[in-house]
C-alpha cells in the first residue's frame, strides 16, 4: 500500500490494471481461493517476510485466541494450514487494498472448514435471483436519503452476538431484522432468540422444495420469516437462550412470544431502493459471499473480484459516503454489516463493504421485515 501510493498515479494505475489482469486468471469459478499458482505470483509481488516468520505468527495466533490441539499431528497439520491462510490473507490484501488482511481468529481453518463452520446460508444454487413467491417491496423515494445512515445510532441494534462453531447465520440476520422492526413497532429494543429458529424452524424454500431452515446446516432468512409469521413469533433471548447446537428439542412458548412479524418482502436489487428501505423499515436482512470475511481485520472491503455465490447472511445496519479514498475508488460509499461472529472478529463484530456494484452479491438477497405494533 505504502509503496502504491507514493508511486506516481499512470504507474499505480498501470499497477492497478496489473494487479486487476492477475485477479482474473483466478476470477474464474471459485477454484481461485485455492490456486496455489496464485499464490507464487502473488508473493513475487508481496515478498515473504511474512511466511518465513509464521511459526512466530502461529504461537501468537494459538495464544491470542487460546487455541490449543489434540495432538501433535493435528498441531503440525493447523500450522500448515494457518501458513495457506496467511498465503491467502496476502492475497485477499493485493485483491482489496482498501480493506485489511490477516491474522482472524478462523485462520486456523481451511476455506471448507470455516465454510461449513461459520457461514450457514442455505443456497444450493448458485443463481442469483429474487424468489418469485415473494413479496416484493414497493419502490420507495430516494431523492432525500441522508449522505450517512446507522441504526445503531438510533438505538434499534442489539450486541454483536457470537454463532459459535454452528452454521446457523440466518438465525441471527433473521432477528437483527426483527430486533429494528420490533424496535420501530414498539419503541423498545428486545434481543431475540436464534435458538428458536435452530430448534423449531423447519420451513423451506418454496420455490426449493429439498431447501428447508435446518439448524446449524443453513438456512434462509425468508423462510424464517415465514416460520415466524406461522408460529406466531420469536421469543426473548435469555428466556431462549443460545446453545450454538441443534441437537436440542424445541422449546418454543406461545405464551414468552416478544416480537411478532406483520409482514416481509423483498428488496430488489437497487442500491437505492435498498438504502430507502433500511432507513424506512430498519435493519435488513442481506447474504453475501463471506469469501473475504476470513481473513478480514478492518477498513473498507471492496474487492476488485468477489463471487456473487450467496453463503453467509448478515444484517445491514447502516452506510457511509466516504469512508476511504484508493486510487481506483475515490471517496466510494459502503455498507455497515453486523455480523455474528462475536466482537472481536473485524470492527468490534462489523464489516464495511463498498456500495455501487454489487459486490459480494450484497445487494442480491435483501429483505425487510415489518413488526406487529
Ligand atoms: C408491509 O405491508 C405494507 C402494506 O402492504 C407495506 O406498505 C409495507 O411496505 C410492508 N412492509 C414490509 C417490511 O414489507
Amino acid at each position: 500500500m505504502g509503496l502504491r501510493v507514493s508511486l506516481p498515479l499512470s504507474l499505480a494505475f498501470l499497477l492497478i490494471l496489473l494487479t486487476t489482469a492477475f485477479a482474473g486468471v483466478f476470477a474464474a469459478g471459485d477454484g481461485f481461493e485455492s490456486s496455489d499458482d496464485g499464490d507464487l505470483l502473488i508473493r513475487q509481488v508481496v515478498g515473504d517476510d511474512h511466511l518465513q516468520n509464521a511459526d512466530h505468527h502461529f504461537s501468537l495466533f494459538k495464544k491470542r485466541f487460546g487455541k490449543t490441539y489434540a495432538s501433535q499431528q493435528e498441531h503440525d497439520y493447523r500450522l500448515s494450514v494457518f501458513k495457506a491462510n496467511l498465503r491467502r490473507a496476502l492475497r485477499h490484501q493485493k485483491l482489496d487494498p482498501s480493506a485489511v488482511h490477516g491474522v482472524t481468529q478462523f485462520s486456523d481453518l481451511t476455506p471448507s472448514e470455516f465454510k461449513r463452520t461459520f457461514l450457514g446460508l442455505n443456497r444450493r444454487s448458485p443463481r442469483l435471483r429474487l424468489p418469485a413467491d415473494a413479496n416484493k417491496a414497493p419502490i420507495l423515494p430516494t431523492e432525500d436519503l441522508p449522505k450517512d445512515f446507522d441504526w445503531r445510532e438510533h438505538g434499534a441494534v442489539t450486541g454483536v452476538k457470537n454463532q459459535g462453531s454452528c452454521g446457523s447465520c440466518w438465525s441471527f440476520s433473521t432477528t437483527g431484522a426483527l430486533e429494528g422492526a420490533n424496535f420501530l413497532a414498539t419503541g423498545k429494543l428486545v434481543s431475540l432468540s436464534e435458538q428458536q429458529l435452530v430448534d423449531c424452524d423447519h420451513e423451506c424454500d418454496p420455490e426449493e422444495k429439498d431447501s428447508c431452515d435446518s439448524g446449524c446446516n443453513g438456512g434462509l432468512m425468508n423462510s424464517a420469516f415465514e416460520y415466524t409469521l406461522k408460529a406466531g413469533g420469536l421469543m426473548r433471548e435469555e428466556d431462549y437462550p443460545y446453545s450454538g447446537s441443534d441437537k436440542g428439542s424445541c422449546h418454543f412458548d406461545k405464551s414468552k412470544i416478544v416480537a411478532k412479524v406483520s409482514n416481509f418482502s423483498v428488496v430488489s436489487l437497487d442500491e437505492e431502493q435498498i438504502a430507502a428501505n433500511l432507513v424506512k423499515n430498519g435493519p435488513l436482512a442481506v447474504a453475501i459471499n463471506a469469501v473475504y470475511m476470513q481473513t478480514y481485520v478492518g477498513g473498507v472491503s471492496c474487492p476488485y473480484i468477489c463471487s456473487k455465490r450467496l453463503d453467509h447472511g448478515v444484517l445491514l445496519v447502516g452506510y457511509g459516503s466516504a469512508g476511504y479514498s484508493p486510487i481506483r475508488m475515490k471517496e466510494k460509499p459502503y455498507w455497515i454489516i453486523k455480523n455474528s461472529w462475536g466482537e472481536h472478529w473485524g470492527e468490534n463484530g462489523y464489516y464495511k463493504i463498498c456500495r455501487g456494484r454489487n459486490v459480494c452479491g450484497v445487494d442480491s438477497m435483501v429483505s425487510t421485515v415489518a413488526a406487529v405494533h
